[in-house]
């Protein structure tokens, strides 16, 4: 398969630093970082928490790449480890049975050449990433409009200034795929799950706050944080990479990440939807499932604005008396605009998108963020998402 025909995939992933994938121009879903981040006892760090690596410079677009060739030719791909143990587990699933190591036969190589082998291979779902940084640039290449510039590598070149841009311009999107879901059915599927007196008083505005604490540790309780546990045991499984999703295989699902149970010998996969009927369905999320979530229900009765944190969270915001009030779906925690410096946090990009456009709120949650910032032009990007905004839901009052 071509690179024209791999830029067509509709499933695509994407970005943040870029942790993210999605579908369409649908951007990121970002994962939380690192375990300091937990607060509660009951949470355990997954190996997904870690930060991704930076983008690939033109100066430097050198990423490993190890390659498992079996004697009946099929090839199987690695994308930025050298881990040999997970290569082998992906073979193993895709073969659908362990090989004997005799009939590994591992390669290393750099990705620093045309790489039509590993677009094909991307394509046919034999290549397996550790880090969503590569793959996330070519999707970037596709979301802004085709005008991605390829290195030799066949990698995008990004700067943080085009980077920052196209990051803003695909939350923008996702918003309006996630404006054009159809709330009511939503809300009557999210009710199934926690019961109607949970969502029921959160339609009025009196009392919001309260009711949205109330709703928050309900809804904490039936659909938590997916921290990569083996759905039979429980035990924490390994991670061993993302696999984009291949067409069919799984609607609406922009990638899959895979793990393995060592103790039930088992693969599971969680996929990461950008459409929320499943996600209420499987009841397997992380902060961008349920932000995406927890906005639609919110955004039916009440201003909400869903707020994306650059380095690796996504949380909302509901208009209560005026002010905008913080809303963490997956702590379950409400007007706390403290919390995330509280987990060591240091932000420097922290965005909020809603039907009226796109505020820079870095300042609301990370004093002094916006000095932090080096190169990304974040004013810019703003007043650009506004006009996407805009275009799409008019002056509306
Ligand atoms: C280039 O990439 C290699 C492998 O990822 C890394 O070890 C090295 O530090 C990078 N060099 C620069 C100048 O970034
Ligand atoms: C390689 O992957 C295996 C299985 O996921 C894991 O147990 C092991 O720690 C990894 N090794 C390294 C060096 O990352
Ligand atoms: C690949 O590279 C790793 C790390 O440099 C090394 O440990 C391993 O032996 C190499 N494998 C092959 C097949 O060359
Ligand atoms: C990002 O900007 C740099 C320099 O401004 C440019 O060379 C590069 O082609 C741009 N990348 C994309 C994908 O537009
Ligand atoms: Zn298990």
């Amino acid at each position: 398969m071509s690179l024209t025909s791999f830029l067509r995939l509709p499933f695509l992933l994407s970005l943040l630093s870029l942790q993210i994938y999605y579908a369409f121009p649908l951007p990121p879903l970002p994962t939380r970082s690192t375990s300091i981040l937990s607060n509660s006892a009951n949470e355990i760090p997954s190996p997904i928490h870690r930060r991704s690596t930076p983008l690939p410079s033109s100066s430097n677009t050198s990423v490993p790449l190890l390659t498992l060739t079996l004697p009946s030719n099929q090839q199987y791909h690695l994308l930025n480890s050298l881990n040999h143990t997970k290569l082998s587990l992906f073979a193993q699933l895709k073969t659908g049975s362990s090989i004997p190591k005799e009939n590994l036969q591992f390669t290393n190589s750099t990705l620093s050449s045309p790489q039509v082998e590993i677009t094909s291979s991307y394509n046919s779902g034999n290549l397996l990433v550790t880090s969503s940084t590569p793959l996330t640039s070519f999707i970037l290449s596709q979301n802004i409009h085709q005008r991605g510039s390829m290195s030799d590598s066949g990698i995008p070149v990004y700067n943080e200034k085009n980077v920052t841009r196209s990051t803003v311009e695909t939350y923008c999107r996702r918003l309006i795929c996630l404006e054009s879901e159809d709330k009511e059915k939503v809300w009557k599927e999210v009710e199934g799950v926690v019961g109607r007196e949970c969502l029921e008083n959160l339609k009025s505005k009196h009392k919001l706050k309260k009711s949205l604490q109330h709703f928050g540790s309900t809804f904490k309780s039936h659909f938590p944080y997916y921290y990569g546990t083996c759905s039979k045991c429980g035990c924490k499984s390994e991670f061993l990479g993302f696999k984009v999703t291949e067409e069919g295989e799984e609607m609406k699902s922009s990638r899959r990440e895979i793990y393995f149970c060592g103790e039930c010998r088992e693969f599971d996969f969680f996929e990461r939807y950008n459409t929320l009927l499943p996600i209420i369905k499987s009841r397997r999320g992380r902060c961008g499932e349920y932000s995406m979530l927890t906005y639609t229900l919110l955004s039916l009765y009440h201003p909400t604005r869903w707020i994306i944190d650059w380095n690796d969270h996504v949380w909302i915001e509901v208009e209560i008396e005026d002010e905008w009030i913080h809303f963490d779906p997956c702590e379950g925690i409400v007007d706390d605009k403290d919390l995330y410096r509280k987990w060591g946090k240091v932000g420097k990009v922290v965005v909020a998108f809603w039907r009226k456009g796109v505020e820079d709120v870095t300042g609301e949650y990370f004093e002094g963020g916006e000095e932090r910032r080096k190169g990304e032009e974040v004013e810019e990007a703003v007043v650009l998402g506004g006009d996407i905004l805009r275009e799409e839901f008019g002056d509306e009052e």
